[in-house]
């Protein structure tokens, strides 16, 4: 049966937090966190890709791409100042999320990923599930400054999903369907890993909050979908995953 939430959407700003639960702030302060980490971890993989790519036209796009990632970054922790936490102590909250499974993602296109082929499998794994996570959860936060930045964010983040899904044919034509289906064996479990562990207490949280709508689970299952949709029409199949998170090929 589904949570129902405590709090509408947009219903609190920051002046209410101090007449509801102190868990919420707590709830709400760990997961801008892992917002404000994302986006972090995205422009960096951004600016790194972006040094090691031949094509001006490609390169050109992901330096915009992570001019804009860290804005939204820079929103992000922006909300946490208004809740009293500088960047150190909002990096510190999530020290343990950040070598977790659900970052390997953004983790990998941070520190090691190079080339055309990780700049199409990052922006697939990262811009595309972040539409979800935020068109979906975070627009309907029941914190209206974290539904407001959702609304600034969006509009850029579709845009790279759009570059992202025309990288994707790109890389078809310049490296072959198998070069592709090998990159994505190496991403795909990264990906899917992103959207977090099914079924946990902070997830439970989050949705009695508000402060999300759906549960991990559901959203992955939204992206594997549409992932499928866009290979099909090369040809391409979702690398077969283990059943239980985290996910590993199978
Ligand atoms: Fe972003
Ligand atoms: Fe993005």
């Amino acid at each position: 049966m589904p949570i129902q939430p405590q709090f509408a959407p947009r219903a609190l700003e920051v002046a209410d937090l101090g007449r509801i639960e102190p868990h919420y702030a707590r709830v709400l302060i760990r997961l801008l966190a892992a917002h404000a980490l994302a986006e972090q971890l995205t422009a960096e993989g951004y600016q790194r890709v972006s040094g090691t790519l031949e094509d001006p036209e490609l390169r050109a796009e992901a330096e915009k791409n992570l001019r804009e990632e860290g804005e939204h970054a820079a929103l992000i922790y922006g909300l946490l100042a208004d809740l009293g936490v500088d960047r150190a102590h909002a990096d510190r909250a999530v020290i343990v999320l950040r070598r977790a499974p659900s970052f390997d993602a953004p983790r990998y296109f941070a520190q090691q990923a190079a080339g055309d082929l990780d700049l199409l499998m990052g922006s697939l794994s990262l811009d595309l599930t972040g539409l979800l996570m935020i068109g979906i959860n975070y627009r309907e936060s029941s914190y209206a400054p974290h539904a407001r930045a959702a609304d600034l964010i969006l509009e850029e983040e579709a845009e790279h999903d759009v570059f992202g899904a025309r990288v994707l044919t790109q890389a078809v034509d310049r490296f072959g369907i198998p070069s592709v289906a090998q990159a994505l064996r190496r991403w795909w479990p990264m990906a899917i890993n992103f959207f977090g562990p099914p079924g946990t207490g902070f997830t439970f949280d989050c949705l009695r909050f508000g402060l999300k709508q759906k549960d991990n689970q559901e959203l992955a299952g939204l992206f594997a979908s549409i992932m499928q949709r866009r290979l099909t029409q090369f040809g391409l199949e979702l690398p077969r995953l283990s059943a239980a998170y985290p996910y590993t090929l199978a």
